[in-house]
Formats: structure tokens, C-alpha cells, sequence
């Protein structure tokens, strides 16, 4: 063991696998063998939009703990099954991607995969769970899930949120976060094609508008009473914060959008998130320079504490299709993410 095929970057729209030496391991970094990985949009276009030559791309994956670096608290094991993400693309940690043979990853923040999940279940969790964390619960502050119940002991019930629209469901973070939400105790609000719509009403979405329908956002806030006072919106486009804009109570409300985008009403409180932050270590996107803080390391370690047991079947991973061909297809399955053609799936490759 002493090589690790890895995808890298090799300038705008390529990449190749190559034969690195095994990535040095940080001392709060866990090194994993990788068994299976997952695709996210953000892949498809660090590799194609963002300067990362050089950097082994990708950031979902689940595999078995290989060594644990003298820093990380959390006890982890060599044979524990693992899952979780890693800053693929990464110019500021060239080895930190999760296409590879060998993955290093923040350990505080890595999952343990319960017996009833297999390592392709588990390795399309990552980015989508912690972006639902850092969303639902680190900025609009849901009740943490099966805590709603308790609010009652001197809080005002009134006082807490009810429904939520997560603008999106058929994504696979919409889906997360639809039973997440649920789980909160929220009635849920979403949006999708028809073709999806069972698919997010197993999920646990109550009201479902379809997204091509031009008046979807007006009646969104007719059904709702004009009381929607929260969105995560999982596409953030102008045209979908537009669409929640329309759907949210005339009093005002919160928007959580996942990409650079902010909801054209001023009496709506916008926040953009990276789950990159969650890793708290400094990085760049896009030219900008991003501080990572100790604090959302913190929070994201307490966030992975509190899901790891609803991991046991009580949270549905998001559709997935394995495809063959390994490290070296995930080009292709790449490009079909960038052309659009990956609907309401995951696309999973096993790694051997
Ligand atoms: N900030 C972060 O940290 C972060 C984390 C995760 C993802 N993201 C970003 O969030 C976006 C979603 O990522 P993902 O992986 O969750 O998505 P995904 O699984 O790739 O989403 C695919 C689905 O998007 C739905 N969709 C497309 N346009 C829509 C619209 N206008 N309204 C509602 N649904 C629409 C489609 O649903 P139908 O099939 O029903 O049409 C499609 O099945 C991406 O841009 C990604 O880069 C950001």
C-alpha cells in the first residue's frame, strides 16, 4: 500500500487518473480505504469552472478506516466502516479529494456507517447531509430532530416554525432535507416535476407544487395562508429565488439559498452556504478567499453526533445507480451531471 489511483484535475473540463503516493495524513485527518464514491454537481463544476489542475477531485465517498491521525477525537478504529465528505478540488489541499483508492478526511466529521448500510448507500451522504445540517439547523435553527415534542416545557409552541418549503425536493439534498424537516416536525412544502411527485411524498413532502408551472410560488403563499416565514431553496437560481420570493409570507421570512444567489425581496433574509465551511479550514472558490473557523468544525462534529443514530433507518439515503467502470468512468458520469441528464439519482461507482 504505498500508491493510490486518484482522479485529478488536469485544467478546465479534464481529468486523469494517475498513480499518487498515498496523501500524507494531517493529524486531525482519518485516512481511509475507499470502497465506493459518490457524484455532486460541485464536482462537475470545480473540474470545468474552477482552477484546480493538479487537485484529486470529488467529495463523497464511504470506505474502511485505514490509519487515524494523533489529533482526532472521535474513536475511530483501522476496519471502521466510515462515510462522510472531503474538499475535492481543493487548491489549498491538493490530495484532500474523495475519487481515489486512498481518502484523507477531517475525522471529527466522518460517519459511521451502521450495519444495515451498504458502502454505496452510505457514500451519497455526505455533502447532503452536511449541507441539510448547516441549512436547517446551524442557520434557520429547526428544532434539532425528535426535539419538537419538547418544546412544549415553558416555550411557546406558537413561537415555533411549522412548515418550511424546500424549494426543490427531487435534488438530492431537497430529499434529505424534506425528511429532516419532517423529523423536526415540519409540515413540509416542495417543489418538482410531475414525474417526481410520489417520489417526494414518500419522502414525507405534504404539499407539492410543479416548478414548470409559471403560478407554482403564487399559490405556494395561497395554500400557506401567506404564513411560509423559511425556505432552503436546493437549486438558487435567480429564477427559483423568484419563485420562493412570491411563495413567502408578505411579513417577511428566511432564505437559504446553497449557491451565490439572494432572494430579490429586501424584507428577506438571505444566507449563502458552503458545506466547505463545515470543514473549518481556510479555502477558495470562485477567486475569493473564504476564513474557515473552529467554531462550524464544532458545530458540524456535534451535527454528525446527532445524525449518526438515524442513520439505523430512520433517514432514507437519496436514489442511487451504480455504474461500472470505477475511478476511470467518472468523467463520463461527469458529463452527463454537467448536460443535466441525472434526475433524481445519485450516480454511485465502487472503488476495488
Ligand atoms: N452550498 C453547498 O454546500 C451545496 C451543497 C450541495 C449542493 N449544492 C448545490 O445545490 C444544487 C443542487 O445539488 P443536488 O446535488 O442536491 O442536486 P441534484 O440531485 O443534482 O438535483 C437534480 C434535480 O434537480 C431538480 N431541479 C432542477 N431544476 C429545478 C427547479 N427549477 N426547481 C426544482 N427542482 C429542480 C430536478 O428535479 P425534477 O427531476 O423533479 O425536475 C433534478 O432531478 C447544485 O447546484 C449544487 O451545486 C450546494
Amino acid at each position: 500500500m504505498s500508491i493510490s489511483r486518484s482522479l485529478v484535475a488536469e485544467g478546465r473540463g479534464r481529468m486523469a487518473l494517475r498513480n499518487l503516493p498515498l496523501p500524507k495524513i494531517p493529524n486531525d485527518y482519518i485516512l481511509v480505504k475507499t470502497k465506493a464514491v459518490a457524484l455532486n454537481p460541485t464536482d462537475w463544476k470545480h473540474v470545468y469552472y474552477e482552477d484546480c489542475t493538479g487537485c484529486i477531485v470529488g467529495c463523497d465517498y464511504a470506505g474502511v478506516v485505514e490509519r487515524v491521525g494523533s489529533e482526532v477525537k472521535k474513536t475511530w478504529k483501522k476496519g471502521d466502516r466510515v462515510a462522510g465528505f472531503t474538499h475535492g478540488c481543493n487548491p489549498m489541499q491538493p490530495e484532500g479529494g474523495a475519487f481515489a483508492e486512498y481518502v484523507i478526511a477531517k475525522g471529527d466529521i466522518q460517519m459511521r456507517i451502521p450495519d444495515s448500510m451498504c458502502f454505496e448507500a452510505a457514500c451519497t451522504l455526505g455533502v447532503g447531509l452536511m449541507t441539510v445540517g448547516q441549512n436547517l439547523y446551524k442557520s434557520l435553527q429547526l428544532p434539532l430532530p425528535g426535539q419538537k415534542q419538547e418544546l412544549g416545557s415553558g416555550q411557546d409552541e406558537s413561537e415555533s416554525p411549522s412548515m418550511i418549503l424546500i424549494n426543490g425536493g427531487a435534488t438530492a439534498t431537497g430529499s434529505l432535507a424534506i425528511q429532516f424537516a419532517n423529523l423536526s416536525g415540519l409540515q413540509v412544502i416542495t417543489t418538482c416535476s410531475e414525474a417526481n411527485r410520489s417520489f417526494v411524498c414518500e419522502r414525507g413532502a405534504e404539499i407539492v407544487l410543479d416548478y414548470h408551472d409559471d403560478q407554482a410560488g403564487k399559490q405556494i403563499n395561497e395554500i400557506t395562508d401567506d404564513a411560509l416565514e423559511m425556505v432552503l431553496d436546493t437549486i438558487s437560481t435567480p429564477q427559483s429565488a423568484s419563485l420562493c420570493a412570491i411563495a413567502i409570507s408578505s411579513g417577511g421570512g428566511s432564505y437559504n439559498a446553497l449557491l451565490d444567489v439572494r432572494c430579490p425581496r429586501s424584507d428577506v433574509d438571505t444566507d449563502v452556504s458552503m458545506a466547505y465551511e463545515m470543514v473549518g479550514e481556510p479555502y477558495q472558490m470562485s477567486g475569493k478567499y473564504f476564513e474557515g473557523t473552529p467554531e462550524s468544525l464544532a458545530w458540524a462534529a456535534s451535527w454528525i453526533d446527532t445524525i449518526e443514530p438515524l442513520l439505523d433507518g430512520h433517514i432514507r439515503p437519496h436514489p442511487y445507480q451504480i455504474l461500472s467502470g470505477g475511478l476511470a468512468e467518472i468523467p463520463t458520469g461527469l458529463q452527463l451531471l454537467q448536460e443535466g441528464k441525472v434526475r433524481a439519482r445519485k450516480l454511485v461507482y465502487c472503488v476495488d
